[in-house]
C-alpha cells in the first residue's frame, strides 16, 4: 500500500536558496514550492505540511515560513492548503502518508476530523505535530506547537478594557473610568477549533468582574459561547451576526454600543463592515466602538493604523514556524522534543506535550516598533493594507 520515496545517500546538502526574501507577514518566499517538487533531491526526506486555507494571510505566512525553515535544513516540503474544506484536508493528509513523508505538521480545519488519518500515520511510523490548533480525539498526536491560547484571550479582553477607558495600557485601573454600564457584544471563534474555547475562556475570566459589578453589559443578552461562535471563522458570518445585533439591540444604527470582543481579525473586519454599513465611523459622532482582533493580518493592521480597528494580538508566525521546525528536527533525530507545557492540552485522549509562545498586543502606536521594525510588515504594506 505504502510507497516510500526514500532518498538515500544524499549527505551533502542542497543549496539553501531562498529566493526573494520579501516581507510578507514575516515570511520568505521560497524558491521551490509544493507537491510537484517533493521527491527528488531531499537529503532529509519529505515533510508534509497541511494548512487550512489561503484566505487568511496568516496561514500563507505560516506555510511559507515552515517550508523555508525545513528546506534550509535539507528537507523537501509538501505544503498543501485545503480551502477550509475538511474532506480536502483529510485527502491531502492521506496522500502525504501514501507518499511516505517522514513527518506531518498539521494545522487542522476541524480538530476532531483527523482520527483515522492520524491512525494511518502512526501505523506507518510517521510522527505528527499539531500546528497552532490542537488535534482532538486521537492518541496519535505527538506534539503541539502553538501560542498560549488562554493568554491570547486574556490579552484580547484586557485590550477591550483599555479601549473602553476602564484600565490603562499596563492593565492598572484607570484614574477616571467612564461611568457604566457600558454596552458591549461578544464574538467567539469556530466551535470545531480547539483554540476558540481557550480564547473565549481567557477573555471571559478577565471580563467577569466587570460583568459581575455591572460595569459591562452585553445588551443582546448573547453571552454563551454557542451564541457567539462563528463557524469556520468566516468574515461574512461575523458581519451577518453583527448586522442582526445592530438591528435587534442597538436601534439599527449602533447607538450606545461601546465595544466588541472579537477573537480574530477576519471577524473584526466583518464586524466593522456591519458597523460602517449602518453609518457608524471613526469620524462620525460617537466614533466606532472598540473592536479587538488577532493575527496582525495586514488588512487589519491597516485599519488599526487608520484608527478604525482598535487592536490586534500579534502572533509572530515566524517564531511559531521556527518552533515547529525545531520540534520536527528533534523528533526526526530521535530525541524527545522540548516542551514548556505538559499539563494544559488534553485532547480528550491524552495530554499532548506542547510548546507555547507568547504574544504581543498591537495598538496603532505599536505598529512601528513591533511590526515594521521587526520586518513582519513594511510601511508600504501597512499603508496599502496588502501583503
Ligand atoms: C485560530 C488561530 C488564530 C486565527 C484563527 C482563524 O485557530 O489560532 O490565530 O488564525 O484560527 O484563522
Amino acid at each position: 500500500m505504502k510507497k516510500q520515496f526514500i532518498v538515500a545517500g544524499l549527505a551533502g546538502l542542497l543549496a539553501l536558496s531562498l529566493a526573494g526574501c520579501t516581507s510578507n507577514g514575516g515570511t520568505t518566499t521560497p524558491s521551490t514550492s509544493d507537491t510537484a517538487a517533493t521527491s527528488a533531491t531531499a537529503a532529509g526526506g519529505t515533510v508534509g505540511v497541511a494548512m487550512p486555507n489561503k484566505t487568511s494571510s496568516r496561514w500563507v505566512a505560516d506555510g511559507n515560513a515552515v517550508q523555508s525553515g525545513l528546506e534550509a535544513l535539507g528537507y523537501q516540503v509538501d505544503l498543501e492548503y485545503a480551502g477550509d474544506d475538511i474532506p480536502t484536508q483529510t485527502q491531502q493528509i492521506d496522500q502525504m502518508i501514501t507518499k511516505g513523508v517522514k513527518l506531518l505538521i498539521i494545522a487542522s480545519i476541524d480538530g476532531t476530523a483527523l482520527t483515522s488519518q492520524l491512525a494511518s500515520a502512526k501505523a506507518a511510523g510517521i510522527p505528527v505535530i499539531a500546528y497552532d490548533r490542537l488535534i482532538n480525539g486521537s492518541p496519535d498526536v505527538d506534539f503541539y506547537v502553538s501560542f498560549d491560547n488562554y493568554k491570547v484571550g486574556v490579552a484580547q479582553a484586557n485590550s477591550l478594557l483599555y479601549g473602553l477607558g476602564l484600565t490603562n495600557k499596563d492593565g492598572s485601573k484607570a484614574a477616571n473610568p467612564p461611568a457604566g454600564p457600558l454596552d458591549i457584544e461578544l464574538f467567539a471563534g469556530s466551535p470545531d477549533d480547539n483554540n476558540a474555547t481557550f480564547f473565549w475562556n481567557g477573555a471571559m475570566d478577565t471580563l467577569k468582574p466587570y460583568f459581575d459589578d455591572g460595569t459591562l453589559v452585553v445588551k443582546s443578552g448573547q453571552t454563551d459561547f454557542a451564541q457567539c461562535a462563528i463557524t469556520r471563522w468566516l468574515l461574512e458570518s461575523a458581519q451577518t451576526r453583527m448586522d442582526n445585533l445592530l438591528t435587534s439591540a442597538y436601534g439599527g444604527n449602533g447607538a450606545g454600543l461601546k465595544g466588541v470582543l472579537s477573537p480574530y481579525d477576519g471577524l473584526s473586519r466583518g464586524i466593522i463592515n456591519a458597523m460602517t454599513n449602518v453609518g457608524m465611523g471613526p469620524d462620525i459622532a460617537g466614533g466606532l466602538p472598540v473592536v479587538t482582533g488577532q493575527d496582525a493580518e495586514i488588512e487589519s493592521v491597516a485599519l488599526i493604523n487608520q484608527g478604525v480597528q482598535f487592536s490586534t494580538i500579534f502572533k509572530d508566525t515566524r517564531k511559531l514556524a521556527d518552533q515547529a521546525v525545531k520540534t520536527a528536527q528533534e523528533i526526526l533525530a530521535g530525541n524527545t522534543p522540548t516542551a514548556n507545557n505538559t499539563t494544559d492540552y488534553n485532547n480528550g485522549v491524552k495530554i499532548v506535550p506542547s510548546y507555547l509562545l507568547d504574544v504581543d498586543t498591537i495598538n496603532k502606536e505599536d505598529i512601528q516598533s513591533k511590526l515594521i521594525d521587526s520586518g513582519y510588515w513594511t510601511q508600504s504594506q501597512v499603508d496599502n493594507g496588502q501583503a
